[in-house]
């Protein structure tokens, strides 16, 4: 692939602004200042710096983001900033592929809640992963304002009657972790379903985290604002 089209299709700008960045010196292949925008590069495992930054190219980008309380999962945020403050321009410049310019989050968290959210560009990723038919179970640590007990946890199982849908949403898994901490698996998304849920058991969400999507979990080491790319491991446990 020519560099232009290199940095081009990982998000550095225009083909002539990444044109001109390679003209004046600031791109580096492997170590080597490449100054010709139609130099050929091979592009799998391709190692790359633009202005000093390392990057890597990446066909399609997934990533995955340590969402802090107080960020808003929109591109245009009402209230708190929004999440994509949190990555490098490129990842949110990437032309459009399908429908989504730069990487989308998958599916959205409230502005209040922590924890594991998927990013990337990849349409049909995306609703896979948000399509009920899949099933891909999430995991969220729920602090509870009242005392938790068995009968809310059975409650849960059987099904709740939300106020927009008279169908019951089930948690496809519920464990009482500690007197004010449930861990509940959920395989849908609906609005707000989580707090939702507990109210109609008569509880409160103080705090909500969200540790697993599918069989992958939130590193221990990702800290909150912090993004990483997803390896192929990554994928695999998401596409299990
Ligand atoms: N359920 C909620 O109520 N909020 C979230 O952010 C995620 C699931």
């Amino acid at each position: 692939m020519r560099l232009q089209d290199v940095l081009y299709s990982q998000g550095f700008g225009t083909r002539r602004i990444c044109a001109g960045l390679i003209q004046q010196g600031m791109v580096a292949v492997q170590g080597s200042v490449l100054t010709d925008p139609a130099a050929d590069v091979a592009t799998p495992g391709l190692h790359f710096a633009v202005q000093g930054r390392d990057w890597m190219f990446h066909d399609k980008a997934y990533l995955m983001l340590h969402k802090p309380a107080g960020t808003e999962c929109s591109q245009k945020p009402s209230t708190y900033p929004s999440i994509y403050t949190l990555l490098p321009p490129p990842l949110r410049q990437r032309p459009q592929k399908s429908a989504v310019q730069g990487v989308q989050a998958v599916g959205r968290l409230d502005q209040d809640t922590t924890g594991l959210l998927l990013l990337t560009d990849d349409g049909q990723f995306i609703h896979r992963m948000n399509s009920p038919r899949h099933h891909v179970a999430k995991v969220y640590e729920v602090t509870t304002k009242h005392p938790l007990d068995d009968s809310q946890a059975r409650r849960l199982l059987d099904g709740v009657v939300l106020d927009d849908d008279p169908q019951p949403v089930r948690a496809a898994a519920c464990e009482i972790a500690g007197q004010h901490h449930l861990r509940l698996t959920l395989t849908e998304g609906k609005y707000h379903q989580v707090k939702r849920m507990l109210a109609a058991v008569s509880n409160r969400v103080e705090a909500l985290h969200r540790s697993r999507i599918g069989a992958l979990s939130l590193p221990a080491d990702l800290a909150p604002g912090q993004w990483r790319w997803l390896s192929e491991t990554d994928l695999a446990a998401l596409r299990a």
